[in-house]
């Protein structure tokens, strides 16, 4: 494995601040709304876990579930096709839907996954992503609610990981390679 090491980017402090007006943002616009959260695995799970109690302190009553899709394996680029390894089992029709991801990179993940949802004939479905890496954007694909932008780094911590480690990190970080 290439040397690296591990500038911060973003305090505990900072995400959970963040994660909190995010969730008033999405409590206020599906105020009412029999909302279902569907979070992809793995990355998402912490990012999920922390906005769902957020939202629900912010008044509003809602579902979950996860879907898997593949995307990265063991390096840092994205092979470029997409696949479903684990569906949803609530059924999401005539009900809007928050697809919630770790980060939007090149934007093949979200593409393929509201495509598939589509296809199971929700009432709306948008999006919801901790970062947005826009510069990295193949696919014309935006999210409606996002964290924090970031530019093109590979970022760890909450979630995310290099090759399977540090998604416990309470904090996000960019991973610095250096040459050999
Ligand atoms: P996309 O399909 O290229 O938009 O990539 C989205 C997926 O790639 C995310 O769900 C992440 O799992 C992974 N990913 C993209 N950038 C990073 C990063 O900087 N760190 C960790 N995972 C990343
Ligand atoms: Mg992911």
């Amino acid at each position: 494995m290439r040397k690296f090491s591990i500038v911060p980017m973003f305090t505990e402090m900072q995400i959970a601040q963040r994660v909190d007006q995010v969730a008033d943002d999405i409590a206020k616009d599906f105020k009412g709304q029999d909302l279902i959260m569907i979070g992809l695995l793995t990355g998402s799970f912490i990012f999920l876990a922390d906005l769902m109690r957020a939202i629900h302190a912010h008044g509003l009553i809602l579902q979950v579930d996860f879907m898997t899709v593949s995307s990265y394996g063991a390096a840092t680029e994205s092979s470029g096709i997409v696949k479903m390894l684990k569906d949803i089992h609530i059924n999401v029709r005539d009900r809007p839907v928050l697809l919630v991801d770790d980060i939007l990179d090149s934007g093949r993940t979200l593409q393929y996954t509201t495509t598939e949802l589509l296809k199971k004939g929700p009432s709306l479905i948008k999006t919801c992503v901790l970062l947005d890496k826009p510069e990295r954007r193949i696919m014309p694909v935006h999210a409606d609610y996002v964290g924090f932008e970031v530019p093109d780094t590979f970022v760890v911590g909450y979630g995310l990981d290099y090759d399977g480690r540090y998604r416990e990190v309470p904090a996000i970080s960019r991973v610095e390679f250096h040459e050999e």
